[in-house]
């Protein structure tokens, strides 16, 4: 297989083994349907016609691999894990030796610009790590057990993903055992001198949580497919 040629690889890592229990809906939020087709299908796609992504690896819990797996052939599908950090970490062991770039990605996030790949794949050139960030426009407060406190909103970043690292930082920040939210957490708490960045987010590359995001997804959508025939 052509791929196989290829000296280093770049891996995207696509975490679906969540049970999704905020969205109040028997079925997991990443198989739900967006505009007729299957959340988890949207970043599938954008991964695999991305021209610097090589491999595709879809977790998943193990009551949905069969059906995964079939429905996503060109991708490898492997077990999820009972926590979102330990489904990351099986999409870990699935990467072959010679990955370069891994980029861990959300699949309830399924709007994903090939322009963010593409600048996340540019900063790690020259960083470790690397992931999507917007500046939130709310004020933002802290509540404290007196009150709250007002935050700067310029120094705050909501965090998306693909969180991208070198593959063998990641793995080791795995093997460390330590826990976190997120990968770009969990490497700066295990790395303490890795070179870490962030390239400017898209409001498209939301997390779907309730059930209102869905709508609020299907307007984004209409929008890109709008600019993509413009
Ligand atoms: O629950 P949350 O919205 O933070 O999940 C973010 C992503 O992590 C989702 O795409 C979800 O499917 C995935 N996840 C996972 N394994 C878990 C928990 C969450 O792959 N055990």
């Amino acid at each position: 297989m052509l791929k196989d040629m290829i000296n280093t690889l770049n891996t995207a890592i696509i975490v679906a083994a969540g049970s999704g229990s905020r969205l109040a809906s028997q079925i997991p939020k990443q198989f739900l349907k967006l505009n007729g087709r299957e959340i988890l299908s949207y970043s599938v796609q954008t991964f695999l016609e991305h021209p610097e992504i090589h491999k595709v690896i879809i977790v998943t819990s193990a009551v949905y691999l069969r059906s995964v797996t079939s429905s996503y052939p060109e991708c490898q599908v492997v077990p999820g894990g009972p926590t979102r950090q330990d489904s990351v970490s099986n999409g870990l062991s699935a990467c072959s030796k010679n990955t370069q770039f891994v980029l861990v990605h959300d699949a309830a996030r399924p709007l994903i610009p090939a322009y963010i790949i593409d600048a996340c794949l540019q900063k790690l050139t020259t960083y470790d790590g690397v992931a999507p960030a917007i500046t939130p426009t709310d004020s933002m407060v802290q509540i404290t057990s007196q009150g709250f406190d007002n935050l700067d909103r310029d120094t705050l970043r909501i965090v998306q993903t693909p969180q991208c690292f070198k593959l063998n930082i990641l793995r080791q920040a795995h093997a460390t055992g330590k826990l976190d939210t997120d990968e770009m957490g969990l490497v700066k708490q295990t790395h303490a001198s890795a070179k870490l960045g962030f390239v400017p987010g898209a409001p498209e590359t939301m997390k779907i949580t309730h059930s209102d995001d869905l709508k609020i997804a299907e307007i984004f959508l209409g929008k890109m497919e709008v600019k993509q025939h413009q």
